[in-house]
């Protein structure tokens, strides 16, 4: 069997639903305001699904734009790998539903669970299969409604989360050194409490009980996972650097998990990277889970931030605890 050089992200897509919520909508439902969401976090607006949309029906449309952009038919696709929280069922796989609705008929599919850090998961399973030789072109896609697991009861929370789908195919190639470079992914259970959904799962499945005690929405130490984001942010950098032999002027930009510009300001800057080297979408979409890497990737290369021959870092953490980053040279 040929094994390819390299695995190469060919194409990228994105979809977000079209209802806006905007900080000042938040200060009509709960005790929070404009200018604290902004300082505290830096967004501005998040896009909602409407009751009734599924995380395929987000996915699809940004499956369908990466496919486009790579110039790749359905049909040539080997497997399809779905990173989200808010699977549209817990039976089938969300992949299975957009392999269908998509056309993959030869393809496997998969869902893949690693919240926030599942669009850098998804791409390392895809770049793993395509250099064992097991797939040739494998189509990632990382969507969350994590509107639909949000207590709008908890100004904490709230104001925190959006929708939004994100997607990339994955080719073999015969180029060394370019597509996915190296990938870095990390997990510690010991913190799974830190950001939970207490009930649905088989350890309290759904009850008249744990619908009334509000279970079934995430909960999240905010404050803990601040620090734990920033320091894990910087250690990954620092991995990637190394691991690629790159210095900082030889990355042309980091694409983090929008999670709280607080934080992606602290870990950059403390690592050498100035502003102008780190892609921001947040003000736009809020934490859109596993999407928001994917996403904010997808708008770097669309707005030129990252082209032909430069180096991206793409670096997220979330609940598990995990976290994750890929250095991809375009
Ligand atoms: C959530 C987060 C924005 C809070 O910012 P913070 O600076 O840590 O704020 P604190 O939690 O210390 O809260 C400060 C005060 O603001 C209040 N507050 C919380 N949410 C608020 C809101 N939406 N509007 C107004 N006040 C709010 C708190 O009640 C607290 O008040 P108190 O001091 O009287 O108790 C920040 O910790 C964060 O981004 N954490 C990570 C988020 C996360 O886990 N995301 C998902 C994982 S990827």
């Amino acid at each position: 069997m040929n094994r390819p050089a390299s695995a190469k992200i060919i194409g990228t897509g994105m979809y977000v639903p079209e209802r806006v919520m905007s900080n000042e909508d938040f200060a009509h439902i709960v005790e929070t305001s404009d200018e604290w969401i902004t300082q505290r976090t830096g967004m501005k607006e998040r896009h909602l699904a409407e009751l009734g949309q599924a995380t395929s029906d987000l996915a699809v449309e940004a499956c369908r734009q990466a496919l486009d952009d790579a110039g790749v038919a359905p049909a040539d696709v080997d497997l399809v790998i779905c990173a989200t929280i808010t699977a549209d069922n817990v039976l089938p796989a969300t992949a299975c539903w957009l392999q269908d609705r998509l056309g993959c008929t030869k393809a496997g599919a998969f869902d893949l669970t690693a919240a926030c850090s599942g669009h850098i998961y998804a791409l390392a399973q895809a770049r793993a299969a395509i250099l064992s030789g097991q797939a040739r072109t494998v189509l990632v896609t990382s969507a969350e409604i994590l509107s639909s697991i949000t207590d709008y009861a908890d100004r904490g929370t709230c104001v925190l989360f959006g929708d939004g789908a994100g997607a990339a195919v994955v080719q073999a190639s015969d180029e060394p050194d370019t597509g996915i470079l190296y990938t870095a992914l990390y997990a510690d259970g010991s913190g799974g409490a830190m950001m939970l959904l207490p009930a649905g799962g088989s350890r309290r499945p759904p009850s008249h009980d744990t619908v009334d005690q509000r279970l079934h929405y995430m909960q999240i130490r905010g404050r803990e996972v601040f620090k734990f984001a920033v320091l894990k942010m910087e250690e990954l950098i620092d991995e990637c650097l190394h691991a690629c032999h790159l210095t900082v002027d030889q990355v042309t930009m980091v694409v983090p998990h929008q999670v709280n510009t607080r934080i992606i300001d602290a870990a950059t800057s403390r690592m050498g990277f100035p502003p102008e080297k780190v892609f921001l979408n947040i003000h736009k979409y809020g934490n859109t889970g596993g999407a928001s890497v994917a996403m904010a990737h997808h708008e770097a290369i669309r707005e030129g931030k990252i082209g032909p021959g430069d180096t991206a870092f793409l670096v997220a953490f979330g609940g598990g605890l995990t976290w994750a980053a890929a250095a991809i040279r375009h």
